[in-house]
Order: C-alpha cells, then structure tokens, then sequence
C-alpha cells in the first residue's frame, strides 16, 4: 500500500522505515531539510538500534522516500500523522500546533478513500475537534496510539503488544478500518490483540498506560524514600513484590527516576487536560507523581554532598550517563544532566560522559564539561555518579576502575552494581534506597 509519514522525528521516522519493511511504499514527510537528507542517505537523525539497517534496505529497495514537500503524499491512500505534541512552555498543558499543522496541510491532498491515522500522543477529544476539520474532504480519521519505546522503537513497531484503532461513531466496520488491517496485515497474521475503540478511549489508553508506567516507577521510588528512612533495601523489596504476578516486577526499579519526551510531559498533559474536563481530582495524584520523581535528584546530589563531607567546591565529579535512559542519545529531561547541573551550581566540578549522547546533551547544555572516553572522563574523580545504565557501566570493573579514580567514591543512581563487590575493591558504595 502507498503510504504517507508525516512528520519524522522519533515516531515518523521509525513508522516509515518500519512500515517500508513490511512492503509498504512510504513517503516520509519533514519540515526539517537536514533531517531528510540524513533519512535518505539512511542515517537516523538520533541513535535508535536497528533503525539505520532498516532505512537501508528500505532505500535501497526503492519503497522508502523522504521529502519536505508535502504534496507527495498525493497517491497515499493513508496518511499517518506522527508530529510530536511537546509541553507548552510554562504550562502543563501539550502543544498540538504541530498536529494541527499536519492535518492542515494534508487537506488539499485528500479523497473521500483516504484515511488519515493519528498516531502522535495528544488531549483526548482532539481527534473529534480533527475529524471535523477533514469532513469535507470525504477522507476517514482514526486515532492509533503508538506504545514504542526508545532504545526498542524497531522492535515494538513491528511486533506491538496490541494495536488499538480510535474510529469515528458508527464506523467500527467502516472501511478505514479494514484499510488499516491491510497495513497491519503481517502483525494481525502474528495474533496480535487489536481493539476498536471509540476516539476518546483510543486517545486515552495512550496516556493511560503512560501515566500507569510513571506511577509504578514513582510508587518504588516512594517505597525507596520509606527504605531511607528505616535501614531497608529497594531492589530485595521489589524482587519479592514483584514476584506476585498480579503487581510484576517490571517497571519497579528504583532509583533516579522517569525523564525522556514523554511520560514527563504526558502525565502533566492529562493533569491538564482533566482539568479542563472538569475531572481534575481525577488523576490529582499525578501530582505526587511527579514530585516523587523531581525529588529523586535532589535526593542523589544530597547523598553525594553528604560523602564529599558536605561541600561540592573544589571537588571532581565524574557523571557516568548523560542520556535519559541507555540504548538512547535523547537527553530530554534526562535525569542525569538534571544532577549534573545541580551538582555544577553548586561548585561541583562536573565531568559527564556518555556511549551516545554527548553531542545533544552539550548542545543543550554547554556549561557542562564533556569527555567521550569512559576512563579519560574517570581519571582523577573525587566520586562517580552513575547516572544512565549503560551496559558499559554496568560492566565496570571496581578494581579497574579504582586506579583511575583520585577517591573511591561512587553512588549508584540506577541501583544496577554489586554492592558487595564495589565495596569489597575498597570503594564507598551509597545507592537510592538502599543500605
Ligand atoms: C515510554 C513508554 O514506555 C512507551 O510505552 C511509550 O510509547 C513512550 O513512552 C511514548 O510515549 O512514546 P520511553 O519514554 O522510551 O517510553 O521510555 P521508558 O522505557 O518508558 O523509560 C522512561 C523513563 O523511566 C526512563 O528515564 C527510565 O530510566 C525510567 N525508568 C524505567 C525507571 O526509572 N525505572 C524503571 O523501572 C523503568
């Protein structure tokens, strides 16, 4: 099937080429020119594992284009709108200009059997506001969330957990529907589960599961604080509730936090959008949420002030992680450059370095100093934040890495090292909610 992507950021881009794999002949479509040149010479614009090979080959077979000029959408039959919707700045609420964009612009390139997809996370009732936009052109709209992770994008595109499709009133055995089965056609064949929903329940199993997600992190980081406070430890405390199936054991590691574009911005989003629902009481507990996970940041420059004996002047801090969470060079809200620039307002003298993402992360915040080589950037530290879980942090010799160091101090911000190894190689080992 012929196929437009508009927008290619994180989303788009993945969708595109993912779609393509399947046999699909997509155009991906893009304001940025830099970003459609990189697509097409099959560079992502961002580290996603996976992605470059599938841009490859889908370049290579012909079925994967990328342009800035919207009007080759024109022989699409579906168009899948995959803008993003990022935080106002100064409000809670998700800017949806850029969806609005794309649906304005499609407008004059549609037929009465097009259908356009909303895949972008946005405030439920947006698809009805957007369905009445299009009405006059005859084309279809269906809202489909998209559930990938970053780091995992290739793979939850192409094998989803469930694919739920958002229709328009008395239009569950619509033919959109049926279009967007043919597109899917190879993961409905794999049993994936699909359901048909009405608008708003598609738009809200988005931020639904989102804020679910945020909640179980913020519930263990909770628990975290409650270990602090009385001698216990976090991770045998998650291992045993996680061992009843009806609670599970993914989700619970305690540590740092959530950051990244989306469940930030999504939870402040629904607080937002319950409001002007007048269901704010609803999901007032995002509020706490939110404030457990900030709080985690501050907690981690605390506990490191606390072992340097109360002042961050003078000293060498070495940030192991600038990411927000490994296999990505996406430093949006990252809790680690979070730390990092505590920690350097304070006097620290702060070394981040990072396997991906120091390029964005200086960009976004120069003030910081960078060093890509992992023991370049240890040499000579006062202590060792690990902030981002990258295997090569995980993997780190303690007595390897003693050598480096000036003090053998280090605080495991993601609670993924040996406590009993790290201290049996003479370090100071401190963790989030633990002993
Ligand atoms: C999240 C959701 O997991 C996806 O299902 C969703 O499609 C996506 O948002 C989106 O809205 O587009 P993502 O932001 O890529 O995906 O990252 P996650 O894997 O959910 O991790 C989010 C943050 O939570 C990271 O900072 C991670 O370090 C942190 N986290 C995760 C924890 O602190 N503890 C955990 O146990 C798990």
């Amino acid at each position: 099937m012929k196929i437009s992507v508009i927008g290619c950021g994180y989303l788009g881009a993945v969708h595109a080429a993912a779609m393509a794999s399947l046999g699909h002949e997509v155009v991906g479509v893009d304001v940025d020119e830099d970003k459609v040149s990189a697509l097409k010479s099959g560079r992502p614009p961002f580290f996603e594992p996976g992605l470059s090979e599938l841009l490859v080959k889908g370049r290579e077979r012909g079925s994967l284009d990328f342009t800035t000029d919207v009007s080759q959408v024109v022989d699409s039959r579906v168009h899948f709108v995959c803008v993003g919707t990022p935080q106002k700045p100064g409000e809670f609420a998700a800017d949806v200009t850029y969806v609005d964009a794309a649906v304005d612009s499609l407008l004059e390139h549609m037929t009465s059997t097009s259908v356009v997809v909303g895949k972008s996370t946005v405030p439920v009732g947006t698809a009805e506001r957007l369905a009445a936009v299009l009405a006059d052109t005859g084309a279809s709209l269906m809202w489909n969330p998209e559930f990938l992770r970053e780091g995992h994008a290739v793979e939850d595109t192409l094998h989803p957990n469930r694919l739920v499709y958002g229709v328009a009133p008395g239009e569950s055995g619509h033919a959109a529907t049926a279009v967007l089965d043919e597109v899917y056609a190879t993961m409905l064949d794999d049993e994936t589960p699909r359901m048909v929903t009405d608008f708003a329940t598609a738009e809200l199993v988005k931020t639904a599961a989102n804020s679910f997600l945020a909640t179980k992190i913020s519930f263990i980081n909770a628990m975290a604080e409650l270990c602090e406070a009385s001698g216990a430890d976090v991770t045998q405390l998650a291992d045993a509730i996680g061992m009843d199936d009806r609670i599970g054991r993914k989700f619970l590691n305690a540590g740092l936090g959530f950051g990244g574009g989306c469940l930030p911005k999504d939870i402040r989003a629904f607080m937002a959008r319950a409001g002007e629902l007048g269901a704010d009481q609803a999901v007032a507990f995002l509020k706490e949420i939110d404030s457990i996970n900030m709080r985690r940041r501050v907690r981690m420059v605390d506990i490191t002030r606390d072992i340097l004996a109360g002042s961050f002047i003078g000293k060498k801090i070495t940030v192991l992680g600038a990411a927000f969470k490994p296999d990505s060079d996406d430093v949006r809200d990252s809790p680690a450059l979070s730390v990092a620039r505590l920690i350097a307002t304070q006097g620290g003298v702060v070394t981040v370095t990072d396997p991906q993402a120091i390029d964005n992360a200086s960009r976004s915040f120069p003030e910081l100093n960078y060093v890509r080589d992992t023991s370049a950037a240890l040499a000579g530290a006062d202590a060792v934040l690990l902030l981002t879980e990258w295997r090569e942090y995980r993997d780190l010799d303690p007595i390897a890495t003693a050598s480096l160091v000036a003090d053998r101090i280090l605080v495991d911000g993601r609670n993924v090292l040996d406590p009993v190894q790290w201290r049996g190689a003479g370090w100071t080992y401190r963790a989030l909610g633990r002993p």
